[in-house]
């Protein structure tokens, strides 16, 4: 048996005999502890940073006295002058064992740290990025044995991290020699590796220890919106979040009309690259200034998007998309150069990784909300529903995945409402009314207060109240349902049918009053009877969608209902059943998991070993082609009525009572569902 110190690392229980006077940074090197090092063990990087226990650990079997590690030194003192070290931590590159000790390794200090997302933890994300820092010492240029900078930097990394080929492209070598000199030899390198493998290459290079932090961004590119995460390399953090109207909208709101834009006009699909990756520059340069870093310091994106926008972005023409067979330029995932793609409120020479496609149809969004919810994982039949401008659906367990995506149009986004906007502050995005008096109350983006409640005009008075947004049109169409003032086929009621003032003639049709304040020159925001028929032609696409789903997995129900996209965490689940968006099943195995797809984009920035993972998952993933498919046409028509023509929404039928079936049949009907089900 050794008689050398036994150390013990926690939390990942690795043990093993070193000579006394082993650095704790090399014992935790040779066991494969993960302990982070960037300067390789210079004391100036601080990422070694651990804590040793001192007592009795039985569970180990060693009694940890003072005087296991060396005395503090004077490196570490230095360190602590300069930048504060916490209470009982010791630099792993200083230390050293000289008795038996038990070591614990700070989450900080992890180089593969676990990052719980704050939305509904499906799964944690290992830091694993494909960018990564390293400070070297490399050797001065001599006379007599001729090599060039590059080459002994390369030797640098050979010898001190064991990295053994390197590429560096003109732009770093037009850096190089200056930033070797500046630093006096010593240098930071950000190596970018490859998840398929092959040499790593420099990305970027500072003088001295780099101590700036290192970026990425995940983009979920989106018909509507463009929404971005902009992480912290090191820690997983997001440290700012932020979106933008997606300016293609000016070609044409939904996919189709995009690509007929691109048929129809030469040099189209030019124009709309351009005002996409514009948008993307200012969006890139706007969380920048919000989080107060370089953009430089920004080397890597991901991008997660459908097909359309797939093609736009990476500048090839959509035009094969708007056809059968819905041929793509090709499903694989994209590694490219920021430059290439006219990308530059970035660091030039960042990395872009662009998520697979499943399929023509079926986008690199799917394959990221894929990843974000893991549903060939799931051991009950799970349904996710990706809602945006365009639906991504998935629906499988263990043994199966299908996926399908469905043209539901922006409506649900709040486009195509005669009072609808966009989620921003001021926009009505919570509705309710009363089933007996008619009359709404809501809650708009900004302010926590009902309408109803005393302040609430204080309180809105900046924002003011600007619209209807898509989580609100949603809620208003479902609370009308409920109350009975739209009828089991999407019509409203007259004054006269429904009881209450505020259903004003329109025209032929009628509308629903919400909040009126034209007389002081504010808006009028109503539920038109056109709104009503946006909202159920985009909620039978997603209905018919998921159905033609269950269709071919050859089941009438699913165990449990993912809601995701951008305004998923918002939409109440409640009401997305009383309109029928989804497949009837009972309330409490429906839930939000938020922005999915942008979570998927944040898993691949951050991890590399996902990357291949989802390469590999979109070949096992069973497409559904919803626009060739004629049962499509068959579920849409038949999802129009709200729910449901002919699904009796058995489970949603226990806890919400739907009147008025129609009133063309029934005259001024059934209104008072709340009051019966008092009373009965
Ligand atoms: S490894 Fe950098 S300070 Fe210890």
């Amino acid at each position: 048996m050794s008689t050398d110190p036994l150390v013990v690392f926690t939390p990942s229980g690795k043990r093993g005999h070193f000579p006394k006077g082993t650095p704790v940074l090399t014992a935790a090197r040779q066991l494969g502890v993960d302990l982070d090092s960037v300067c390789g063990g210079r004391g100036i990087c601080s990422k070694c940073q651990v804590t040793p226990s001192y007592g009795e650990f039985p569970k180990h079997g060693v009694t940890v006295r003072e005087g296991a590690l060396s005395e503090w030194n004077a490196v570490e003192q230095r360190y602590d002058d300069k930048r504060g070290l916490k209470p009982g931590r010791r630099l792993g590159c200083q230390a050293t064992i000289q008795a038996d000790v038990v070591i614990d390794v700070p989450p900080e200090s992890q180089v593969h740290r676990q990052v719980v997302r704050k939305a509904a933890a499906v799964r944690a994300i290992t830091m694993d990025p494909a960018t990564r820092l390293y400070f070297v010492e490399v050797d001065e240029p001599d006379m007599h044995s001729p090599t060039g900078d590059l080459e002994r930097l390369e030797r640098a990394l050979r010898e001190q991290w064991k990295i053994e080929s390197v590429t560096a492209d003109l732009t770093l070598l037009s850096k190089l020699q200056p930033t070797l000199r500046k630093g006096k030899w010593q240098v930071t390198v950000a190596l970018f590796r490859d998840h398929a493998g092959g040499a790593a290459r420099i990305t970027e290079i500072w003088p001295g220890l780099h101590e700036g932090g290192l970026y990425g961004l995940a983009i979920d590119l989106g018909s509507t919106t463009i929404a971005a995460h902009l992480t912290d390399l090191d820690t997983g953090a997001v440290v700012a979040s932020s979106g933008i109207m997606n300016p293609q909208i000016r070609f044409g709101e939904d996919l189709m009309s995009r690509v007929s834009y691109a048929m129809m006009n030469p040099g189209g699909d030019k124009e709309m690259t351009a005002a996409v990756r514009e948008a993307i520059n200012d969006l890139s340069k706007a969380i920048a200034e919000e989080a107060g870093i370089d953009p430089n310091l920004i080397l890597e994106t991901v991008f997660v998007c459908n097909p359309v926008m797939h093609h736009l972005l990476l500048g090839l023409d959509p035009v094969e998309l708007g056809q059968a067979p819905f041929a793509l330029a090709s499903s694989n995932s994209m590694r490219l150069g920021a430059l290439e793609m006219g990308l530059h409120a970035m660091n030039p020479r960042a990395r872009i990784y662009v998520l697979p496609c499943i399929a023509g149809h079926v986008g690199a969004d799917a394959a990221a909300v894929a990843l974000s919810e893991q549903p060939g994982k799931s051991e009950d039949l799970v349904l996710i529903v990706d809602v945006g401008t365009n639906a991504e659906l998935l629906l499988g367990n263990t043994e199966r995945v299908l996926a399908c995506s469905s043209p539901t149009g922006p409506a649900f986004e709040g486009a195509q409402i005669s009072a609808g906007q966009r989620a921003a502050p001021g926009a009505i995005e919570r509705v309710e009314i009363d089933p007996e008096t008619k009359e709404p109350r809501f809650k708009v983006i900004g302010c926590d207060l009902w309408s109803t409640d005393p302040g609430f005009d204080a309180a809105t008075a900046t924002t003011g109240i600007t619209g209807i947004c898509g989580s609100g049109i949603i809620e208003a169409v479902a609370e009308m349902r409920i109350a009975g003032l739209v009828d089991g086929s999407g019509l409203i009621g007259s004054a006269e049918q429904t009881g209450t003032p505020r259903c004003l003639p329109e025209g032929r049709t009628h509308s629903y009053l919400i909040h009126d304040a034209s007389d002081q020159g504010g808006p009028r925001i109503a539920v038109t009877q056109g709104d009503i028929r946006a909202i159920q032609l985009a909620k039978s696409a997603l209905y018919a969608g998921a159905r033609l789903l269950m269709d071919e997995m050859g089941v009438d129900k699913v165990d449990r209902v993912v809601l995701a996209g951008a305004f998923g965490a918002h939409i109440s689940t409640k009401h997305a059943m009383v309109l029928g968006m989804i497949p009837d099943a009972p309330l409490d195995k429906v839930t939000s998991a938020g922005n999915a797809a942008g979570t998927g984009a944040r898993i691949a920035l951050c991890n590399i070993a996902a990357r291949a993972e989802i390469e590999r998952t979109v070949h096992e993933i069973t497409k559904v082609e919803t626009a060739i498919e004629p049962k499509f046409q068959e579920h849409f028509v038949a999802a129009n009525a709200i729910p449901h023509k002919t699904d009796p929404f058995t489970e949603l039928a226990k806890v919400v009572h739907l009147p008025n079936p129609s009133f063309n049949a029934g005259g001024a009907g059934d209104t008072g569902g709340r009051r019966r089900r008092r009373r009965g």
